[in-house]
C-alpha cells in the first residue's frame, strides 16, 4: 500500500494508475476505522482496479463546541487495517496540505437538503463536509466515491453536489454496519462508557419500533415518532436531539408515510451524540 501525505503525490499516483487503464474507486474518511469503513473498501475492490482511502479528521465541519480536538485518532492501527483490507493507496494530509489558508475563501453549499437534521442542529457542518469533499475529488479524481448510508443525509448532500456541479464521477451508499445488537457502527462509539454502550441501543431498537409499527400499518409520521420517543426516553443517559420522518428524496418532513421515507434520529448518549437511520415504506 502507497502511503500519500500530499496533493502533489497523489495527483501523480492518479496519473500512473491512469495510464495503466485503471478504475480508481475512493473512501473518504476520519480515520479511527470501522468494520463500516472496510464494508466500503471491500464493496469499492469488487468494482474498480485500485481503492484509494484518505484519512482527514476536517476542522471545517466541526462546530466551536464540537469534538473536532478530541476526535479519536490512531494512524497505525489505521494503517495496518487499510492495508489488509485492500487499499492500494491511503491519503494523510496534514491540515496545512488541505488549508494552506484558514477558513478558506471558497466553500460549497448545497441549499435545502443541507438545511434540516443535522444541518439543523450542526450550523455549518454540511458546507464543511461538501468543501473538504469536493477538493477531496479534485485531489484524487476517482471514478466512484464510496460512503456510508448511516450518514443518510450526508450522502445526499453530496450526491446533489455531485449531480449540480457536473463532477465526473458516480456516488455509491452502502448498508450501515451494525454491532451484534443493533447499535450502527461509529467511530463516536468509542465515547461512551460501558453504562452508555448499554443505553446506546435505544436509536436501532426505537427505529426497529417505527419499522414494525409501520408494517402493522400505522402511517401517521406523529403516532410512530410518539413510540419511538417513548422508547428512548427509558434510558436515563439519553436527550434526544431530533427524530424526523422525512421524504428519502427531498428530506422534507412527512405527516404520513406514503411513499419511501428515512427515518432519522440524533439522539445525545451522555455528551455522545449519535446518528442512525431507516428507510421505511420502500427500498433505498
Ligand atoms: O463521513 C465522514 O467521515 C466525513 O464526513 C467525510 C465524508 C470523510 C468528510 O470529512
Amino acid at each position: 500500500m502507497k502511503i500519500i501525505h500530499t496533493i502533489k503525490q497523489m495527483r501523480i499516483w492518479h496519473e500512473e494508475e491512469r495510464l495503466k487503464g485503471k478504475r480508481i474507486a475512493f473512501v473518504p474518511t476520519m480515520g479511527y476505522l470501522h468494520e463500516g469503513h472496510l464494508s466500503l473498501v471491500q464493496v469499492a475492490k469488487q468494482d474498480n482496479d485500485s481503492v484509494v482511502m484518505s484519512i482527514f479528521v476536517n476542522p471545517l465541519q466541526f462546530g466551536p463546541s464540537e469534538d473536532y480536538g478530541a476526535y479519536p485518532r490512531d494512524i497505525k492501527r489505521d494503517t495496518q487495517l487499510a492495508e489488509e483490507a485492500g487499499v492500494a493507496a491511503l491519503f494523510l494530509p496534514e491540515v496545512l496540505e488541505m488549508y494552506p489558508y484558514y477558513p478558506q475563501l471558497t466553500t460549497i453549499e448545497v441549499q435545502e437538503v443541507s438545511e434540516v437534521l443535522c444541518g439543523a442542529s450542526r450550523p455549518g457542518h454540511f458546507t464543511g463536509v461538501t468543501t473538504i469533499v469536493a477538493k477531496l475529488f479534485n485531489i484524487v479524481r476517482p471514478d466512484t466515491a464510496y460512503f456510508g448510508q448511516k450518514d443518510y443525509q450526508q450522502v445526499r448532500v453530496i450526491k446533489q453536489m455531485v449531480q449540480d456541479l457536473n463532477m465526473p464521477l458516480e456516488i455509491i451508499s452502502v448498508p450501515i454496519k451494525r454491532e451484534k445488537d443493533g447499535l450502527a457502527m461509529s467511530s463516536r462509539n468509542t465515547y461512551l462508557s460501558e453504562e452508555e454502550r448499554k443505553e446506546a441501543i435505544c436509536l436501532s431498537e426505537a427505529l426497529c419500533i417505527c419499522r414494525d409499527n409501520h408494517d402493522k400499518g400505522e402511517k401517521n409520521a406523529e403516532n410512530l415518532i410518539r413510540y419511538m420517543v417513548q422508547r428512548i426516553n427509558k434510558e436515563p443517559s439519553a436527550v434526544i436531539d431530533y427524530i424526523e420522518i422525512c421524504d428519502a428524496e427531498t428530506l422534507k418532513p412527512l405527516s404520513y408515510v406514503q411513499r419511501q421515507a428515512v427515518v432519522a434520529l440524533a439522539v445525545k448518549i451522555g455528551r455522545t451524540r449519535l446518528i442512525d437511520n431507516i428507510i421505511i415504506g420502500g427500498r433505498a
